[in-house]
C-alpha cells in the first residue's frame, strides 16, 4: 500500500477545568488527510481550505512538521506527499491544527510500520501542532488521534489516558472574530501566571467532577462539571463578546454546562438532545444582538479517533 486518506476529528481542549490536560473528539466536522508514499525524500504538502489561508509551506503546515517528525523518528527514508482537506475550521478552538497533525501520523504510520505507537504518534503529532500554535499542549492531538475522552498525565514522557465517552450532545456557537494570525499565543497570553491557593482547590475539585461524570456516564453530571473554570474562562472569556451574559442565558434556557473551547472563540454547552437547536440558535442570535456573526455546530462527543477514510 503506497496511499491512505483518514478522517481527523475536531476536538474540545480543556473541555471546562482541564487546561492542558482534557480533550474531548467530536463526531463532527473533521479533517481528511491522504498520505502518498514518492519515490524520493521530498515532502509536500497541497492544501484544499476553504479560503481559510492554511499555509502549505511544509515547516509552516502543522501536518508537514508531524509527517517530517515522525518520519524522522521512526527513521524512514521515504518522501510523501500529504493532500490536507480541512473540514475544521482554523484558529476558532475546535482543535484544527492538532487534527490534521493526528491524521497524517497515524496515515505514516498506518504505511510505513506495522505497529501503532500512540505515544509516539501523540509526539510528533504534537510537534507538529506546536508549529502551528506556537506552543505544544498535547490534549488536542491526543484526543483526535485516540478519540473519546483523553487527559495528558504527563507530557514528558508522553502519559494518556483514555476514557470512552457516553453520548455527549454539544452544540458549539462560533464567533466571527479576528484575534489575528497568532491568535493561540495571543489566547495564552491572557492566561494567569499564578493561581491562589483557594482556586487551585476549587479547580482540583472541578477537574476530578468531570472524570467522575464521565465515568457514571450522567450528561447532566457532565454539564455541571464542565461549567467551571478559575484558569482559562476568567480571562479568555473577556475577548469573547457577550460571553458571561451567553452562558447565563444559556444555562436558564435549560443547558447543564457551558464553557469555552480550548483557547476560543468558540463556545460549547451540553445539553439534552431536544434542546440543542434552540440554545444553539439562542446563542447565535445573542451575539448577532451584539453585531457579532457566529456559525453553529451540533454535534457530540465521539469515541472514534482518527480512522480511515
Ligand atoms: N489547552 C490549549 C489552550 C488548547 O487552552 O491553550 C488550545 O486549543
Amino acid at each position: 500500500m503506497t496511499t491512505l486518506s483518514v478522517e481527523a476529528p475536531a476536538t474540545i481542549a480543556n473541555f471546562g477545568p482541564g487546561f492542558d490536560i482534557f480533550g474531548v473528539a467530536l463526531d463532527q466536522p473533521t479533517d481528511r488527510i491522504t498520505v502518498r508514499l514518492r519515490d524520493d525524500d521530498a515532502i509536500r504538502v497541497y492544501v484544499q481550505d476553504n479560503g481559510w489561508r492554511v499555509p502549505s509551506d511544509v515547516d509552516a503546515n502543522t501536518a508537514g512538521v508531524a509527517a517530517r517528525e515522525f518520519l524522522k523518528r521512526i527513521g524512514a527514508d521515504v518522501g510523501v506527499d500529504v493532500y490536507v482537506e480541512k473540514g475544521i475550521t482554523p484558529g476558532v478552538g475546535l482543535g484544527s491544527s492538532g487534527a490534521s497533525a493526528a491524521g497524517v501520523v497515524y496515515a505514516l504510520a498506518k504505511l510505513l510500520v506495522d505497529w501503532l505507537d500512540y505515544g509516539l504518534m501523540i509526539e510528533a503529532a504534537g510537534v507538529g501542532e506546536a508549529a502551528s500554535a506556537g506552543v505544544a499542549h498535547l490534549d488536542n492531538v491526543a484526543a483526535s488521534l485516540l478519540g473519546g475522552f483523553v487527559f495528558i498525565r504527563s507530557q514528558r514522557p508522553v502519559q494518556v489516558m483514555r476514557m470512552d465517552v457516553p453520548p455527549i450532545p454539544l452544540v458549539i456557537c462560533t464567533p466571527s472574530l479576528d484575534l489575528g494570525k497568532r491568535k493561540t499565543q495571543l489566547t495564552r497570553s491572557l492566561l494567569p501566571k499564578n493561581l491562589e491557593l483557594k482556586l487551585v482547590v476549587e479547580q482540583m475539585a472541578y477537574t476530578a467532577s468531570v472524570i467522575a461524570a464521565i465515568e457514571n456516564g450522567s450528561l447532566e453530571e457532565i454539564g455541571r462539571a464542565i461549567n467551571r473554570d478559575n484558569i482559562s474562562e476568567p480571562t479568555r472569556s473577556k475577548i469573547i463578546p457577550g460571553y458571561s451574559e451567553i452562558k447565563r442565558r444559556v444555562l436558564e434556557a435549560g443547558a447543564y454546562g457551558c464553557n469555552i473551547c480550548g483557547g476560543g472563540p468558540s463556545v460549547f454547552a451540553v445539553c439534552e438532545e431536544d434542546l440543542a437547536e434552540e440554545i444553539g440558535l439562542l446563542m447565535v442570535e445573542a451575539f448577532r444582538r451584539l453585531g457579532v456573526e457566529s456559525t453553529l455546530t451540533i454535534t457530540q462527543a465521539s469515541n472514534a479517533g482518527v480512522r480511515e477514510a
